[in-house]
């Protein structure tokens, strides 16, 4: 069984959110919306895309005005609906990793634009500060940072199983047991070298592509992070 739905955040983000039961893990889409267009973070997968579309339209976002789409990284969930995009606007512009958008560019004919690491960009009027994470689980990952919200997409990092509306006592502790469950990640080293990176940011919110929001304490849960990393690089460089 898969539930869909739609939340909405600071009134402008709006957060598409599928959840599966099967492998109890959710999946979402956000779109940011401004008085010149509609920002989207992660596609979601092609499968998906119908029940996106009909979602958001019954929350007053057609999928037309998506003009500006950004691709944490190159995998089914984070662009896989692309081309759907791509179709209701032909003038859709992509931004990424360069090595994802020379990627999407290649396979996809839309057209890219490079984000630099830690290089503010207006997208939308919007200032977007994207943040490079180094073979966090692709070896082309970035996090994106929106000063506005105060808000960080920060894509896999962070995932915790569950629903979007799970509340768990202690997130840190939940984000790590999935982390570990997941066995997603390639190198505590680089996750904690892209934790202390974001770390510097004055962050109110974190939202995961999987799992619910962190709207209290996102600092906490960031540091409760790097502990768990600092802890675990003795122990990888120990077992090599
Ligand atoms: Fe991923
Ligand atoms: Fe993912």
């Amino acid at each position: 069984m898969s539930l869909s739905k739609v939340d909405i955040f600071a009134d402008h983000i709006v957060r598409h959110s599928t959840y599966i039961e099967k492998i109890n893990l959710s999946f979402s889409q956000f779109f940011i919306k401004s008085a010149s267009g509609t920002l989207c973070i992660e596609t979601g997968s092609r499968g998906d895309f119908p029940l996106l579309k009909s979602n958001l339209l019954s929350a007053g976002i057609d999928v037309a005005s998506v003009g500006s789409l950004i691709v944490p990284h190159f995998e089914d969930d984070e662009m896989g609906a692309l081309p759907e995009f791509l179709a209701l606007n032909k003038s859709l512009v992509a931004y990424a990793h360069p090595i994802c958008a020379h990627a999407l560019g290649d396979i996809f004919s839309v057209k890219t634009k490079l984000f630099k690491d830690e290089t503010p960009i207006k997208i939308n009027d919007e200032v977007i500060i994207p943040i490079f994470a180094k073979h966090v689980h692709q070896w082309d990952a970035l996090v994106i940072y929106v000063p506005r919200f105060k808000a960080l997409f920060s894509s896999d990092i962070f995932m915790s199983f569950g629903t979007v509306d799970d509340k768990w006592a202690n997130p840190v502790e939940k984000m790590i047991s999935s982390i570990e469950e997941s066995g997603y990640l390639p190198s505590i080293e680089y996750l904690h070298s892209v934790l202390i990176k974001i770390r510097k940011y004055d962050i109110e919110t974190i939202f995961p592509m999987h799992g619910p929001a962190i709207q209290d304490n996102a600092g906490a849960a960031i540091d409760g992070l790097i502990e768990y990393c600092v802890k675990n690089r003795v122990k990888e460089a120990v077992d090599g």
